[in-house]
C-alpha cells in the first residue's frame, strides 16, 4: 500500500510517501530560523508559514517517491498533541486531499509517532520501552506489541527540552538551546557547577522546572557577583543533570519490565551525551538500544507513515492493500 503522511503538531511542515513500512520520501520544511528572533517558537507565525509552505512540501514529497497521487492508498497525519492552528493546517490539507482522492484518512498521535520513529529501517521486538525526550515530551513509555502504549512516566511540568531552550536563554545562547549547549558541552568534561537533580515525585514521572529553576537563578547569582562564568563547564553540567537524570528513571524501568529492545527517540535524541549514556546503560542492561537516524528524531511525516501503517494493518483494517 502507499501511505502518505502529514506532521504539522509544531513548528515544522512534514510529508512522507511510504511503500507499507519502506520510507519513498520525507520531506521537512523547518521554521527555526524564523522563530530564532523571538527565542521560541510563536504559535501563530508557526501556523502562517505552515500555510506558505504546505505547497512545495507536498509537490516535493510525492516527485521523490516516484509515486503518482492517484496510486496513494492512505491518508494518515498527526492530529494530536500540538499547536491548535498548526495541527489546524495539517488536518485541512490532509482532508482535502483524501477527499479529493476517495481515500481513507486517519487521524493519529504524535508521540505514538514519535516512538514508531525507531521502527523504520529497524527490527524491533518486544516488550520494548522508549524514552521520548523533545520540546514539548518527556515519556517513558512501555510497549507490550504494536500499538500498545503504556506510559509508565511523563514530565508534570516543563519538558526536558524546553528546559534546554529555557536555560540557554539565560545562558545568552541563541532558540533551539539544545543543540547550542550540547555544542558547549562537548569542549569540556569538567561539572563545575552544582546543579541539582529534583526529588522524585514518584518513579517514573519527571519534572524539569526545578532544573530549570536551579540554573536560571545561578546564573543569576554568579551574574551578580560578577563571578565570570565558565558557559562550556555550566553547559555541560547542565547537560550532565538532565542527561543523568532521564537515564537513571529509563534504567530503572527497564530493571522492572525486562524489555529486549530500548527506544530513544524526539528531537533531544539529537544530543550527544543523552545518545551515549543511552547506549552505554543499554548495554549494560544486555538489551538492544535503537536511536533513530537524526532526520526522524525530531519532527518529521515518515515516523506518523510507520505508526499509520501499523495502524492500517491492524485487524480491524484487515482489508487494507498491501502492495509487494
Ligand atoms: O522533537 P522536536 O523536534 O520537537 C518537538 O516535538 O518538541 O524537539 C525539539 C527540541 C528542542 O527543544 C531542541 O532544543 C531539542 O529538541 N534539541 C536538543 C538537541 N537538538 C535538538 N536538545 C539537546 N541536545 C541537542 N543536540
Ligand atoms: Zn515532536
Amino acid at each position: 500500500m502507499y501511505i502518505l503522511a502529514i506532521e504539522s503538531s509544531c513548528d515544522e511542515f512534514s510529508v512522507a510517501v511510504l511503500k507499507n513500512e519502506k520510507v519513498l520520501s520525507n520531506i521537512i520544511s523547518s521554521q527555526i530560523e524564523d522563530h530564532k528572533e523571538y527565542g521560541g517558537v510563536v504559535p501563530e507565525l508557526a501556523s502562517r508559514l505552515h500555510v506558505q509552505n504546505f505547497n512545495w512540501v507536498l509537490e516535493e514529497a510525492i516527485k521523490k517517491s516516484n509515486v503518482s497521487i492517484n496510486e496513494l492508498d492512505y491518508v494518515v497525519y498527526t492530529a494530536n498533541p500540538g499547536l491548535i492552528g498548526s495541527l489546524i493546517i495539517g488536518k485541512v490539507v490532509s482532508q482535502t486531499l483524501a477527499q479529493y482522492l476517495q481515500i481513507p484518512l486517519l487521524p493519529l498521535n504524535h508521540l505514538h509517532g514519535h516512538v514508531y520513529s525507531a521502527f523504520i529501517d529497524n527490527k524491533i521486538e518486544f516488550p520494548a520501552i522508549a524514552l521520548i525526550t523533545s520540546g514539548g515530551h518527556t515519556e517513558i513509555t512501555l510497549m507490550k506489541d504494536h500499538l500498545e502504549f503504556e506510559i509508565l512516566g511523563s514530565t508534570q511540568d516543563d519538558a526536558i527540552g524546553e528546559c534546554f531552550d529555557k536555560v540557554a536563554i539565560k545562558m545568552g545562547l541563541s532558540y533551539p538551546g539544545g543543540p547550542a549547549i550540547d555544542a558547549l558541552a562537548k569542549k569540556t568534561d569538567e561539572a563545575k557547577y552544582e546543579i541539582p537533580k529534583p526529588k522524585d515525585i514518584n518513579k517514573y514521572d519527571f519534572s524539569f522546572s526545578g532544573i530549570k529553576t536551579a540554573s536560571i537563578n545561578l546564573l543569576h547569582k554568579l551574574k551578580q557577583a560578577d563571578t565570570k562564568i565558565d558557559l562550556n563547564s555550566f553547559a555541560y553540567s547542565f547537560q550532565k543533570t538532565c542527561v543523568e537524570y532521564v537515564i537513571e528513571k529509563l534504567e530503572k524501568a527497564i530493571k522492572e519490565y525486562q524489555p529486549k529492545f530500548a527506544i530513544l527517540g524526539g528531537g533531544v535524541s539529537a544530543n550527544s551525551m543523552l545518545r551515549t549514556k543511552f547506549t552505554k546503560m543499554a548495554s549494560e542492561n544486555k538489551i538492544e538500544s535503537i536511536i533513530p537516524k537524526n532526520e526522524y528524531c525530531t519532527d518529521n511525516a515518515a515516523m506518523i507513515g510507520m505508526l499509520g501503517f501499523r495502524t492500517i494493518i491492524k485487524e480491524e483494517h484487515k482489508n487494507a492493500i498491501i502492495r509487494t
